[in-house]
């Protein structure tokens, strides 16, 4: 694999472990480039003649239009060989990470050791995450976000995240960078040129990638990030470390900060969207409200999944992860209205925003709901 960036914490591959991830990959890429694309014309061709000869209509609805997805081979195969690469790449990144484990967790003990440390970590043992991200490995990440700490030591949550996320993007076609903070930065350059933000909050930071991409960017500003779990904050915190970023992290729900009014001139989440519930959303709203300075700018950046305009069949393919990736909010999020809820937290409404973020490591764009708080 090639990786770009590199750094102490990532666990790091035996020959043998490459190999066997470069076979998950291709194979993720055979799904996604020759597999999916074939979706459309198995429902044209196959799915929707089925339903119509049976019902006498063609499917109304998402829920119509799965039923008759499921009757094309094409579709059911694609499918279950989606679900086993996912489960390959998982097993394949569980070989390293945990032949990895202990040397990452003395690694991060080190890094993280605050006489040294740039920046900083502030756990909150009392902070109760919805019960979902303990019953719901998301996207079959094994132990899922919120791992048993018990000695107050673990990484996984993040290593896994980590590794499992550079494998999946690349299988997805995006590139093989880490593009998410670099494109909502790229797009900030156009929209405020020279703005030079004083505090940043990375909102559900998981292992901290675009939070240490802020503080590259942005060397003169205080960034601060948040996530739910002490294994994901930790491994964010030592890979902040090993990379010379200085990231204050804590364990905060993005909705409910112990943060003051006013704190942050620029507050931005990465991918957080899809995986919150509506009230946890509609949370974020109303705190990026109360956080941010007058004159600064929340950016919520997320997959470009929103059904808008969606034929039902393509409703019904995307639906894919919701049913088979553990990714319980995914409809949720589809089928949004974000500015709207922007607007219902207290934004003006013309100071509110979505704008395609054009992806910096390959083709095609990123979602971003945006908001100014009034000067
Ligand atoms: C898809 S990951 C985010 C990826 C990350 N921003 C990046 O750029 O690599 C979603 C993260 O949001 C976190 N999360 C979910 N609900 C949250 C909440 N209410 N507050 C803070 N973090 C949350 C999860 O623990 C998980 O680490």
């Amino acid at each position: 694999m090639v990786y770009t960036a590199q750094h102490e914490m990532l666990a790091r591959q035996t020959p043998d472990e490459t190999a066997q991830q470069r076979f998950v990959l291709a194979l993720k890429r055979h799904v996604m480039i020759s597999m999916r694309p074939g979706v459309g014309l198995a429902y044209a061709k196959q799915a929707e003649p089925a339903y119509l000869a049976e019902h006498g209509r063609p499917p109304a609805d998402r829920a119509e239009a799965e039923e008759a997805l499921d009757s094309s081979s094409h579709y059911r195969f694609t499918k279950a060989i989606n679900r086993i690469s996912q489960e390959m790449m998982w097993q394949a990144v569980g070989e390293t990470v945990y032949r990895e484990k202990d040397r990452l967790e003395t690694a991060a003990g080190r890094l993280t050791d605050v006489a040294a440390a740039k920046g900083s970590l502030s756990l909150d043992p009392s902070l109760q995450p919805e019960q979902i991200y303990n019953d719901c490995f998301i996207h079959l990440q094994p132990e899922g976000y919120l791992p048993a700490d018990p000695k107050g030591t673990s990484i996984i949550a993040g290593a896994f995240y980590e590794s499992g996320g550079r494998l999946y993007s690349m299988g997805r076609g995006m590139g093989q960078e880490d593009s998410k903070a670099g494109a909502v930065i790229k797009w900030l350059e156009e929209v405020r040129p020279g703005w030079r933000p004083k505090r940043i909050l990375d909102m559900g930071c998981s292992a901290g990638s675009a939070s240490t991409a802020y503080a590259e960017h942005f060397p003169d500003a205080e960034i601060h990030a948040c996530d739910l779990g002490s294994s994901m904050l930790r491994y964010a915190h030592a890979r902040a470390e090993s990379m010379g970023a200085p990231v204050h992290f804590h364990q905060a729900d993005a909705a409910r900060t112990k943060f003051p009014d006013g704190h942050f001139d620029l507050i931005v989440s990465h991918n957080l969207l899809h995986e919150i519930s509506g009230d946890t959303r509609r949370g974020v709203a109303a705190e990026s409200l109360r956080l941010l300075a007058p004159g600064g700018i929340c950016v919520h950046q997320d997959v470009d999944l929103l059904f808008r305009g969606k034929a039902a069949w393509e409703e019904a393919e995307r639906a894919y992860d919701l049913h088979f990736n553990n990714e319980p909010f995914w409809l949720e999020y589809a089928t949004s209205d974000l500015t709207s809820e922007l607007t219902a937290a207290g934004f003006p409404q013309q100071a509110v925003n979505e704008a395609k973020v054009k992806k910096v490591a390959g083709p095609g764009h990123w979602y971003a709901f945006t908001a100014v708080k009034p000067e």
